[in-house]
């Protein structure tokens, strides 16, 4: 069969991952799927889009700075990427209609829940930071039933405003926004969806958010402990988590949206791990 044609657009896009990890989702399931990276110019995202689907190209995922750019492109969208704002999943439907769909929140949930076995019904969740990479994992986050989910930021009125946009999908969960002084009580599950440690910035919490049965999840990856997760051990954090689970875990989703078969991810994870 002939290969079929993928990638990942973003700017810068050279350190990305997704190219190895769906080749070796394509070696697992033997689909017939290349994957490539694509640069972007910052001004021409569009037009990048359009030429990869108009070549042929089967499903795009999208990095940074282009997810917000990426849904406002699509002309129809997964339930689950409604809200979101943001799209890291397009595809073109029967009728030729650019489909945006978001996998990070099922990324990071399934990371959590099933590769972490961390309980998210009933926790009390505190979530750090209300840009677009909060904004896109907020859903699948309530869908899980939390007691209460807080968002914390330092600019409040944003995460204000990401509470009220949510407001209707916290069912039973307290669903509440404030800056990162305010806290200061253990919360069960602590998510850090800033990108403070890019500037080499911590958020200015209240160590007393962290108890020893705190679950720490920064949703950034690196080879060492992040800045994030160092600051949660030293004030008595034990299970701590990056996220990489996370990124190889919305990959696998996007795949199997693509193409209707789910790749195992543990072996990806373990591979991308001794790398
Ligand atoms: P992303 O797509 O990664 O979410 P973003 O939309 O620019 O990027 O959002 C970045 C998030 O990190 C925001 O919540 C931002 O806080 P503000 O809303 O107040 O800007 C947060 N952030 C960035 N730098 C930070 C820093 N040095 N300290 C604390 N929070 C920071």
């Amino acid at each position: 069969m002939n290969n079929e044609f993928y990638a990942v657009v973003g700017h810068p896009i050279n350190h990305s991952k997704s190219p190895r990890i769906h080749s070796l989702f394509a070696s697992q399931t033997g689909e017939p799927v290349e994957y490539t990276a694509v640069q972007a110019p910052l001004d021409d995202f569009a037009a990048t889009v359009r030429r990869f689907f108009e070549g042929g190209g089967k499903g795009l995922n999208v990095t940074v700075p282009f997810k917000e750019q990426a849904w406002e492109l699509a002309e129809c969208f997964a339930a689950r990427a409604e809200k979101a704002g943001a799209a890291n999943t397009l595809y073109q439907n029967s009728a030729g209609q650019l489909v945006a769909d978001n996998t990070d929140g099922y990324g990071l949930v399934r990371d959590l829940a099933t590769n972490h076995g961390v309980q998210l019904q009933g926790a009390r969740v505190l979530v750090l930071g209300a840009g677009g990479a909060v904004r896109g994992v907020l859903g699948p986050l309530l869908e899980q039933q939390p007691a209460s989910l807080t968002i914390a930021n330092r600019t409040v009125a944003k995460a204000q405003a990401l509470a009220a946009l949510f407001a209707d999908e916290a069912g039973t969960a307290t669903l509440s926004a404030c800056g990162f002084n305010e806290p200061d009580q253990p919360f069960d599950v602590i998510i850090n969806g800033t990108s403070a440690s890019l500037q080499g910035d911590l958020p200015p919490l209240c160590a007393n958010v962290i108890a020893a049965g705190t679950v720490v999840y920064d949703m950034m990856y690196s080879l060492q402990t992040t800045t994030f997760n160092q600051w949660a051990l030293d004030n008595g954090a034990v299970r701590v988590f990056d996220g990489l689970g996370m990124l190889v875990e919305q990959a696998a989703e996007s795949f199997r949206v693509w193409r209707g078969v789910r790749p195992e991810t543990a072996p990806v994870i373990d591979a991308l791990r001794n790398d």
